[in-house]
C-alpha cells in the first residue's frame, strides 16, 4: 500500500527543517524505498511504523537517520572534469604565484558526500603541484551526513566507484586493492580534513581561497540558496574562486558574485 499523504508530508517537512532539502510530493515511492533500511535498523517492520515513531518520539538520532537517508549523495571522482582542468591550468598557478610569500592555500569542499571530490583535488595537487609540499595547504571537506563522513575518512571505494572518472594511472598510483574494494593510500587521505557541517544551520569557517559548493544548492529553496551563497561570500577571500555544480548558477543580481568563464568551465568571483 502506498504511503499516506500525511506521512509523506511529515517526512518532507522533517527533511526540509533539518537539511533544507526540498522533496517533491511525487516522491512517495522514493521515501518508502530509502526509509525501509532505516526502519529495519530501528527494529521496525515497515516505513509506516517508522513514521509513526517519528511522530511520537522526536528523537534527534532517528530524525537525522531519516534526513540522511533522504538526501542525494551522487558523486564521482573528477566530476564534470572541466573545473579540475581549470584548477590545474589556471587557478592554482595564479594562486600559487599570488600566495608565494605566505605559502598558504586553503580549499573547502562543502557537501562533499563520500569524499571523491576533495580526494580528486588532493590527487591533482600531488600530481601537478609538488612545490606545494612545503606549503601550509588545507583541504577541508564537510557534509551533513555522518555516514558519508565515515565513508570518506575510510577512503574505501568499490569497483563501480573507481571506474567513474578516476584515470587508471591514478587508481594504480594512489589506491591499494583490498579484495573487491580499493582503499586510497594514507598519504592522500591525510591531506583532507573531514568535518560535519550542515549548511542550513549556523556555521563558522575560516577563510578559503577556493570553495567547491557543487550539486547541493539544487536541493534548497531560493531563500536558503541565497542565504548560503551570502555566507560563503563571507568566508571566500576577495580574490578567491567559487565553483557550483554544472546545473547550478547564481542568477540573483543582489548576490555578491560575478560569473567568470575559465577555460571550459564557469566559476564565481566575489564582488
Ligand atoms: C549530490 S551530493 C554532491 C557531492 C559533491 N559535492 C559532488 O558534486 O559530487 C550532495 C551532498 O550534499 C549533502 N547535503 C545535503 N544537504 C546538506 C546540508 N544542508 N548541509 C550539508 N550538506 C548537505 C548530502 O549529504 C550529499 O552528500
Amino acid at each position: 500500500m502506498p504511503l499516506a499523504t500525511a506521512d509523506i508530508q511529515l517526512v518532507r517537512e522533517l527533511v526540509a527543517q533539518r537539511s533544507g532539502n526540498q522533496l517533491s510530493t511525487a516522491q512517495g515511492y522514493l521515501i518508502e524505498a530509502r526509509l525501509q533500511p532505516v526502519a529495519q535498523r530501528a527494529g521496525l517492520p515497515n516505513v509506516e511504523l517508522l513514521i509513526a515513531e517519528l511522530r511520537r518520539s522526536k528523537t534527534a538520532k532517528l530524525q537525522d537517520s531519516v534526513t540522511e537517508a533522504m538526501t542525494i549523495n551522487e558523486t564521482s571522482f573528477f566530476r564534470d572534469q572541466h573545473p579540475f582542468e581549470a584548477l590545474r591550468e589556471s587557478i592554482l598557478p595564479k594562486l600559487i604565484e599570488s600566495r608565494r610569500i605566505g605559502k598558504q592555500l586553503s580549499i573547502w569542499c562543502a557537501a562533499s558526500s563520500c569524499g571523491q571530490e576533495p580526494y580528486s583535488i588532493a590527487m591533482l595537487l600531488k600530481e601537478h603541484f609538488p612545490q606545494l609540499a612545503n606549503w601550509k595547504m588545507r583541504i577541508v571537506a564537510t557534509d551533513l551526513s555522518d555516514e558519508m563522513l565515515r565513508k570518506s575518512a575510510d577512503g574505501v571505494y568499490n569497483q563501480f566507484e573507481v571506474n567513474r572518472g578516476l584515470p587508471a594511472k591514478l587508481l594504480m598510483k594512489y589506491f591499494d586493492r583490498c579484495g573487491a574494494y580499493w582503499q586510497l593510500k594514507a598519504e592522500v587521505r591525510r591531506m583532507v580534513e573531514f568535518r560535519k557541517l550542515n549548511l542550513t544551520h549556523p556555521w563558522h569557517m575560516s577563510s578559503y581561497d577556493i570553495v567547491f559548493l557543487r550539486n547541493v544548492l539544487i536541493y534548497f529553496d531560493a531563500a536558503t540558496k541565497a542565504e548560503i551563497i551570502g555566507r560563503v561570500h563571507r568566508v571566500l577571500r576577495p580574490d578567491g574562486f567559487l565553483f557550483l555544480g554544472g546545473g547550478e548558477s547564481i542568477l540573483d543580481p543582489n548576490l555578491p558574485f560575478r560569473r567568470e568563464k575559465i577555460a571550459k568551465t564557469v566559476c564565481y568571483r566575489p564582488l
